[in-house]
């Protein structure tokens, strides 16, 4: 049987390699940092959602060993079974104190608590309005539900008003938004939304994946930046990106839903709790974000620099509100071209282009850390200005 199925597979990944999509893994043979090792050459990595430069802190290191001597490796359960140890019920009160919310749930992942947020709150009866731009895993969650579902044009409030007015039928309505979204490094309008959807009566749902411990005065997440706090229902988060870049997700929110998610989500009903080491590393990361806004200024420090000394340089910078910051270059082969010649010039990037991004919207998205140091993002302009020159985009 499997002859035939070869066949067929190959067929497909011939057809990805000739299309010039087929992912090719670089590999790191240092640990997560500003400075990376790849084929025994030193780069400097623009392209993790090490935000706050948590990767490989010391005092995450640490906090890690010294748990993991206390709390042991694994927790071969899952969380209702005998998968919960007090550290975990610690950590999901951290994120409701960061968060300002009542309560929080823990996944393996935010893919795990995007696809089991959905199904467990919505049926047939109900409505699920979501941006265009949202992330694969609110898109799988929400196919994972029976609830209507309703699409509006990225953070285009028009658009949203006419989906709750066409939705007004259901039950009950949700509108779900990423907090930052990834490939363009916007913010959506939280403020807008939350009117709306008082206006004619919906849930609110962002995932902050990209925009916690980024956007806001301190760091907090879209309900920091435009004053929703208490309007929000449910924020989904990772503990993949600015939280130290380990493994981990959460919704967190209102009592009642997290509640009912305890009892129904699947990815947390039949998945396996988060081990005792990044839990240990996680409360560490929440605890350091409350001594203060060290790591945050920095970031936004050094999103500013590079900003500005880009946008200076003449390239055509997304207007970017977050630690992202799209170099647009609209044509996909100069996309990848450009990547090349910035690694082979030190720099670590990647260019995203069709079917990621919009056709003849290619780019290389630069993504900032607070672990980047001024010289680090010199190097990074200046790599960026010499190919601009080389390949004909700058003057
Ligand atoms: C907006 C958004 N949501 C969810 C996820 C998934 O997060 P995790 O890596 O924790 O599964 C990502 C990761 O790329 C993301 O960007």
């Amino acid at each position: 049987m499997y002859g035939k199925m070869k066949d067929h597979l190959s067929k497909t990944l011939a057809e990805i390699k000739e299309a010039g999509l087929y992912k090719e893994e670089r590999l790191i043979e240092n640990a997560q940092q500003a400075a990376i090792t790849v084929k025994g050459k030193e780069v400097l990595n623009f392209c993790a959602n090490n935000y706050l430069g948590l990767s490989n802190h010391p005092r995450l290191i640490a906090a890690a060993q010294k748990i993991m001597e206390r709390r042991g490796y694994g927790m071969s359960s899952v969380r209702f079974i005998c998968g919960t140890q007090d550290i975990h019920k610690e950590l999901e009160a951290a994120i409701s104190d960061y968060f300002k919310t009542e309560d929080t749930i823990l996944y393996a992942a935010c893919f795990d608590a995007n696809g089991g947020v959905f199904e467990p709150l919505f049926t047939e009866e109900d409505a699920i309005i979501s941006d265009s731009l949202n992330h694969a895993s609110i898109i799988d969650g929400v196919r994972l539900c029976k609830a209507k579902r309703y699409r509006y044009a990225n953070a285009d409030m028009a658009d949203l008003e006419r989906c709750l007015q066409e939705a007004q039928a259901q039950r009950f309505r949700i509108v779900v938004t990423d907090g930052v979204f990834s490939m363009d490094g916007n913010v959506a309008p939280m403020d807008q939304i939350c009117d709306l959807a008082e206006k004619y009566d919906a849930l609110v749902m962002v995932d902050e994946s990209h925009s916690a411990g980024v956007v806001g005065p301190t760091g907090h997440g879209v309900s920091e930046q435009y004053g929703t706090y208490g309007r929000v229902d449910i924020y989904t988060g990772t503990l993949g990106k600015a939280f130290g870049g380990a493994l981990g997700g959460f919704t967190t929110g209102r009592k009642e839903i997290i509640d009912l998610l305890r009892q129904r989500s699947r990815p947390y009903l039949f998945s396996n709790s988060l081990a005792p080491g990044i839990i240990g590393a996680s409360l560490e990361v929440f605890k350091m974000l409350k001594e203060n806004n060290t790591l945050h200024n920095k970031l936004v420090e050094n999103v500013n620099y590079f900003r500005d000394k880009m946008t200076a340089a003449g390239f055509d910078i997304k207007p970017t509100q977050s630690a992202i910051c799209a170099v647009m270059l609209y044509d996909a082969k100069l996309s990848q071209i450009y990547a090349a010649r910035m690694q082979e010039e030190g720099i670590y990037v990647t260019g995203f282009y069709y079917p990621v991004v919009p056709k003849d919207q290619a780019r290389i998205r630069v993504q900032i850390s607070a672990g980047h140091e001024k010289e680090h993002l010199d190097k990074c302009i200046a790599a960026f200005i010499k190919v601009g020159k080389e390949l004909g985009i700058l003057k």
